[in-house]
């Protein structure tokens, strides 16, 4: 089961997403991103680890193309990368999930056609719908390439209560289009999620009482249903 965590635009919110989806689904994580977002968050982990045995780190996966890696992720060979997708593929347990990078590229798109489903955050200011068109090519001539359905599902980050019209607007375009499933859950824009990151944990280890932890909990709640619909 491969779950890819990609929008094309910059900082959405995936390594955000992928980090805490990780770990709260027991995953394993592939960091495809140069910028090792999700592997130097599992490096903080190994850490806190030492003082806290219930944070436990993810099996984390860097690229070799993409530089000097964090001590305790394994590099995979990019030659590789394909076998090492299909072997999770093939796997209706073991899951990964992708942090991808945020541009268009080749590793990405692979990302994508191989994936299971994909989670797409947005921010839904004016500008990030015009991100989501981009994305929603991408991911029309990965669904061509494959000849099979990937399934993309939305999940709407950083929601403040002030911005209601624009929100209004960007579910109104998201429903409208084939290519995009929306998620019922959405995450606030709370400071929790930046805690949480820069700690090696995820929003629910941080504060499991917190509102960003209750959110986190209904967006994993939702997307094990979408797992079970989606693997049958
Ligand atoms: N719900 C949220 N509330 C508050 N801050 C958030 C939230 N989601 C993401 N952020 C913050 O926004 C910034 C960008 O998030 P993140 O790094 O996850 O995006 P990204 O899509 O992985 O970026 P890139 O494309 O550069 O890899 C980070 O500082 C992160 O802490
Ligand atoms: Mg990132």
């Amino acid at each position: 089961m491969i779950i890819t965590v990609a929008h094309q635009k910059g900082g959405t919110g995936k390594s955000t997403i992928a980090t805490n989806l990780a770990s709260l689904l027991k995953a394993d994580m592939l960091d495809l991103d140069k910028q090792y977002s999700g592997a130097l968050w599992n490096e903080q982990r190994y850490s806190v680890h030492e003082r806290n045995s219930k944070v436990v780190p993810v099996r984390m996966m860097v690229l070799e193309s993409s530089g000097s890696k964090p001590a305790h992720a394994y590099t995979l060979p990019d030659v590789e990368l394909l076998n090492f997708l299909s072997s999770y593929k093939n796997d209706k347990k073991v899951k990964l999930v992708i942090d991808t990078a945020g541009f268009d590229g080749q590793n990405n798109r692979l990302a994508l056609v191989m994936a299971d489903i994909v989670i797409t955050p947005v921010a839904l200011s004016g500008v990030e719908i015009f991100g989501l068109q981009e994305f929603e090519k991408i991911l029309i001539e990965a669904k061509k390439q494959t000849g099979r359905d990937i399934p993309c599902y939305v999940l709407v980050n950083r929601v403040v209560k002030s911005s209601k019209i624009r929100l209004e607007d960007g579910l109104a375009f998201i429903k409208d289009k084939d290519a995009f499933n929306l998620l019922k859950s959405r995450l606030g824009q709370r400071i929790a999620f930046q805690r949480a990151y820069e700690n090696g944990k995820n929003v629910i280890e941080l504060n499991k009482t917190s509102l960003a932890a209750k959110e986190m909990a209904a967006v994993v709640k939702e997307i094990k249903q979408i797992i079970k619909k989606e693997i049958k």
